[in-house]
């Protein structure tokens, strides 16, 4: 039987910080009110010539190198992204023909903030099937174009970044274990950005009723997330005939600490078992996770023939887990 490994990892975050301190000079908020709400400190944004793709790129770079890979040898590049450098061609495209990756086919794929684990989910069945040998999946967003500098509610939440990783087939008894994606778009008005696409195309009214920022009702979000990702969580290890206490480390969607120490708590997890790096970066839609497992891995704290369990919340709505046996 063969499984999706991920054979390399790499992350990229751009070096301009904006601190909580920053923040209290362009809206009415405190680095308290932020640290205690939602566990960050400090966020990355690109700098004016930069877009997803740039981030992407440095990302997928770092992974081939570790990997001792050039571009070629990838044969399929996905990039999961909801701010894509353009709506098209896609980003993967374009990552493409930066890194001259000349025979992968490329594609982009937006589930917000669950695009990496949804992406694991397609690349765990196109390898298992022998559709494809060398997948390069990558998590980028430049969430800072699209957010509202004046929206306290909003801008305090996100950064940019981007993490990718090399996935090929194994015959060995580990890799991507199990892949579970859901959605429900009946909530599809918490988290959205409305602007610029064919519902509301841009023009000077979307522009002054700022339909191009990212809306999100926080609280109502935050009560759905924590009621479905400790449930995801449950079943993943349900589904595969494990306790919580066989996993090693949960690598969760950096949204919000709250939300990750609800879903450590149902799991019954100590501090030690869960990656934690929300106070540096924010939250980087998808490519938090991604980024997060590259820093696990070089903190040590993926350790070989152990289980690591990664799941996400976000827009659409949106949630997936995948169970890795490493
Ligand atoms: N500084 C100070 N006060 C603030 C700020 C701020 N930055 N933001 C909101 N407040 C105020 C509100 O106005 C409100 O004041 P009021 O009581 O006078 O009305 C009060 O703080 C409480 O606001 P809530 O929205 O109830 O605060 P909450 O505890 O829910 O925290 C947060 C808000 C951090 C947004 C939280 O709800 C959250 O993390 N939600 C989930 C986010 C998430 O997981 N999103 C999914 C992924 S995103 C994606 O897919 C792109």
């Amino acid at each position: 039987m063969i499984r999706a490994s991920i054979i390399s990892t790499g992350s990229y975050v751009p070096d301009t910080v904006i601190t909580n301190n920053d923040l209290e000079r362009i809206v009415d908020t405190s680095d308290d009110w932020i640290v205690e709400r939602t566990g960050i400190r400090e966020r990355r944004i690109v700098d004016s010539s930069q877009a997803t793709s740039d981030l992407a790129c440095e990302a997928a770079r770092n992974a081939l190198k570790k990997a001792h890979l050039r571009p070629k040898d990838i044969d399929l590049i996905i990039v999961a992204t909801c701010t894509p450098d353009m709506a098209f061609p896609s980003t993967a495209c374009i990552v493409q023909d930066k890194l001259g990756a000349r025979h992968a086919a490329a594609f982009d794929i937006n589930a917000a903030c669950s695009g990496f684990v949804y992406g694991l989910h397609l690349v765990s069945s196109l390898i298992r099937s022998e559709a494809h040998k060398r997948i390069l999946l990558v998590g980028a967003e430049v969430l800072s174009r699209v957010t509202d500098w004046q929206d306290r509610t909003t801008c305090v939440l996100f950064g940019d970044g981007a993490g990718a990783v090399i996935v090929e087939g194994t015959r060995e008894k580990r890799g991507i274990i199990s892949t579970h994606i859901h959605s429900d778009g009946s909530l599809g008005d918490l988290i959205m950005l409305p602007g610029g696409g064919s519902r509301f195309s841009c023009s000077m009214e979307t522009i002054l009723k700022k339909l191009h920022f990212i809306k999100m009702k926080g609280n109502e979000t935050f009560k759905v997330a924590v009621r479905t990702l400790e449930e995801l969580a449950t079943r993943t290890m349900e589904e595969n005939n494990l306790d919580p206490s066989q996993l090693s480390l949960l690598i969760p969607h950096q949204a919000n600490i709250r939300i990750i120490q609800a879903t450590a708590r149902r799991l019954n997890l100590t501090e030690d078992k869960v990656f934690v790096n929300i106070e540096k970066y924010g939250n980087t839609s998808a490519a938090s996770i991604p980024i997060a497992l590259d820093e696990a891995i070089r903190a040590g704290r993926v350790i070989a023939g152990e289980y690591i369990l990664l799941e996400a919340f976000g827009g659409g709505l949106t949630w997936a887990s995948a169970l890795v046996k490493w």
